[in-house]
């Protein structure tokens, strides 16, 4: 039997999978303006097949998105929380895993414990994604560049800088630098440095990734300008992290010391008036919005590329 093409990170994929992968996105998104959302693509290359989507924490975004992409596909999905599950009274992951992979073709999982996802991965024998850990969010980022390069052409060669937490979305933007050849500079508090392995991986890999203290230093001419809560999920420190974070909000002012038509992005949920003000999420920069419709794209043609549609 092969083994099952999971989606847990995108350090662990070749360049031209995660470029097939994004192609795949974009054709898909062009190919269906002006159907209803609930039509199938042509192809339907889900058809028959059916996703399984576990969610630990909270979700809007990734839960219909997902939802959205299987069907669009083809295909159907059955959603639970985490709490509802046995797994949510102390079966084991391998035991879930080994159940699921008889009754569904893929798995999806939200966790707070990258661990958990590792393991559901190892024991399935169906494609298992991550649909966010405590590490990372790859779904977000393939989304997100999306959105990019549709405003503003090939990704290689531009420069993305980070505002915040050297958080799980952030780890994701280290792990596609160096895949995409885009420079990614980060601006984050001393205490909230982004993973050193990952920095490490990347690195070595010949991304161009910086980490400074100075946000205007790192959005200084940059394409695109990220920020994200600066508070997680999994975060129990938010006093302690409102303080150290409030000189990293992207303000109108910071944004003008980016490219002159530098966009914004942000994974939502936002919170205005912390990491980003009203003027820049709903002003005429925000990609936000293109980057959540493309979060249901993205991960049809990641979806597509576990079941052997693409790539
Ligand atoms: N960006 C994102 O993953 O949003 P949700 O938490 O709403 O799924
Ligand atoms: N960093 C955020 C992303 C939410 C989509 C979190 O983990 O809560």
């Amino acid at each position: 039997m092969t083994a099952p093409r999971h989606f847990l990170d995108l350090w662990r994929h070749h360049a031209t999978t995660l470029r097939a992968i994004l192609d795949d996105a974009k054709a898909r998104k062009a190919a269906r303006i002006g159907w209803p959302h609930g039509a199938v693509d042509a192809d339907a290359p889900a058809a028959g097949r059916t996703l399984a989507m576990i969610f630990e924490k909270n979700s809007t975004r990734t839960r219909f998105s997902f939802d959205a992409a299987i069907r669009q596909l083809g295909g159907s999905g059955i959603i639970s929380t985490g709490s509802d599950m046995q797994i949510g009274r102390g079966e084991t992951i391998e035991d879930t895993a080994r159940t699921l992979s008889r009754m569904v073709d893929a798995v999806m999982l939200r966790t707070d414990d990258h661990a958990k996802l590792e393991t559901l991965a190892a024991a399935a024998s169906v494609p298992v994604i991550n649909g966010l850990t405590d590490k990372s969010h790859p779904c977000q980022i393939i989304a997100d560049l999306q959105a990019l390069e549709e405003h503003r052409g090939p990704v290689a060669g531009q420069t993305i800088a980070w505002v915040g937490d050297g958080n799980n979305v952030c780890a994701s933007y280290i792990h596609a630098a160096a895949k995409f050849g885009f420079k990614f500079t980060i601006a984050c508090p001393a205490a909230y440095q982004p993973n050193a392995d990952d920095l490490r991986r990347a690195r070595g890999e010949g991304a161009a990734v910086i980490v400074t203290h100075d946000l205007r230093a790192a959005v200084r001419g940059a394409d695109c300008v990220v920020s994200d809560a600066w508070v997680s999920m999994s975060d129990l420190d938010h006093q302690e992290r409102l303080i150290a974070f409030a000189p990293f909000q992207v303000d109108e002012n910071l944004m003008a010391s980016a490219a002159p038509d530098a966009v914004f992005l942000h994974c939502l949920p936002a919170h205005r008036g912390e990491e980003v003000t009203a003027g820049v999420i709903d002003g005429p920069q925000s990609l936000v919005w293109e980057a959540a419709e493309n979060r249901v794209h993205a991960q049809k043609s990641i979806l597509a590329w576990c079941f052997g549609a693409v790539g």
